[in-house]
């Protein structure tokens, strides 16, 4: 595998310590911290940020509410996952992560000395899980490609945004290695570019060849018989394989049907969410509207004009073409019952 010298999310010596994604890629900057309010801040703000990487960053941040906890657990740790649970809404694996952390500190109340051991050990155990999982999706990712292909990819799925080596991106990493990616395009991803902030940043690191292209160029691109294939991340898989990812990306998944191209979802299991029976019932996330009127604090409208910025879109099952998880490659229409 492709070694990388930067690190998502660690944790030493009782501290999460997260690279600030916000100030990427022209400062590389990490932020040390063993308090979980300042961690529920970091997922608001997108220094952390990418549905796997959320999940484990609050588990962390759920175990470290505990630390110096004597008494009184249940209303403290309560306090922390009701604070974490309101961070983002639209990526299960939030939700599910600290699902995972909750049973965990159930199990560990009758012995009250150990509950910051216990849920710091699930915590890693999430994390750890998360590392394999991205490595098996990249795997498994191989089987789609059936030729040197040029990818197109939207907003970071990659290293940034998980535990491990990313679900789209360790795809394109992994497909690389063996020669069959020649060259990646990478979306800008309006309104916060983590397109031409960070997937350019990881593919710089992992040396292979992209350029940026503004989200508004991807039509053209396809229509000049310049893509291949598409393939992206997912914050939430509804159970009949409607995908919540990125705004932007339903409109690539209407684009590669009128142009014939494949287009692919990575994601892990934990990413589908057996509560949600289709997109419909998927909470998609309003930013503020600073984020599109900005740029870096400078103004690039005027502040009067009102804006609408849901920061994720649903793309039909309809129009996926195959979802790579860390158990297999599944085609439609999606049966995700043995999950
Ligand atoms: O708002 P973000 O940057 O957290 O959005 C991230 C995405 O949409 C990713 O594609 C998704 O979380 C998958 S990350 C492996």
């Amino acid at each position: 595998m492709m070694k990388t010298d930067f690190k998502t999310i660690d944790f030493y010596k009782d501290q999460l310590i997260f690279i600030d994604q916000v100030k990427l890629p022209l400062v590389e900057e990490y932020i040390s911290t063993d308090n979980y309010e300042r961690i529920a801040e970091a997922i608001e703000k997108l220094e952390i940020r990418g549905a796997p990487a959320i999940g484990i960053a609050a588990a962390y941040a759920l175990a470290l509410s505990m630390k110096n906890v004597k008494d009184n657990f249940t209303p403290i740790f309560e306090k922390a996952y009701q604070r974490l649970h309101s961070t983002r809404p639209t990526a299960v694996n939030l939700f599910w992560a600290l699902e995972q952390m909750r049973s965990a500190f159930l199990s560990s109340c009758s012995k009250p000395d150990n509950i910051y051991l216990v849920l710091l050990q699930r915590a890693k155990e999430i994390h750890l899980d998360d590392i394999n999982k991205c490595k098996e999706i990249g795997r498994h990712g191989l089987s789609i490609f059936n030729k040197r292909s040029v990818v197109l990819t939207h907003c970071n799925a990659g290293q940034l945004a998980t535990g491990g080596s990313g679900t789209a991106l360790s795809v394109i990493k992994q497909a690389y290695e063996h020669g069959f990616v020649e060259y990646v395009f990478a979306d800008e991803t309006r309104p916060l570019f983590q397109g031409s902030r960070l997937t350019a940043f990881e593919l710089e690191k992992a040396n292979i060849p992209f350029a940026i292209n503004t989200d508004s160029m991807s039509g053209f691109l396809m229509q000049q018989k310049k893509i291949d294939l598409v393939v992206t991340g997912a914050d939430r898989i509804a159970v009949n394989g409607d995908t919540a990812n990125k705004i932007g990306t339903y409109n690539l998944a209407v684009l590669c049907k009128y142009h014939n191209i494949p287009f692919y979802i990575a994601a892990p299991t934990s990413t589908i969410d057996k509560n949600c029976l289709s997109g419909k019932s998927i909470k998609i996330e309003f930013r503020d509207k600073n984020e599109v009127i900005q740029f870096n604090g400078t103004a690039i409208t005027k502040n009067s004009y009102e804006v609408y910025s849901p920061a994720f879109d649903v793309t039909p099952a309809e129009l996926i073409s195959g979802i790579i998880t860390e158990i297999g490659l599944f085609k439609p229409s999606f049966d995700f019952s043995n999950v």
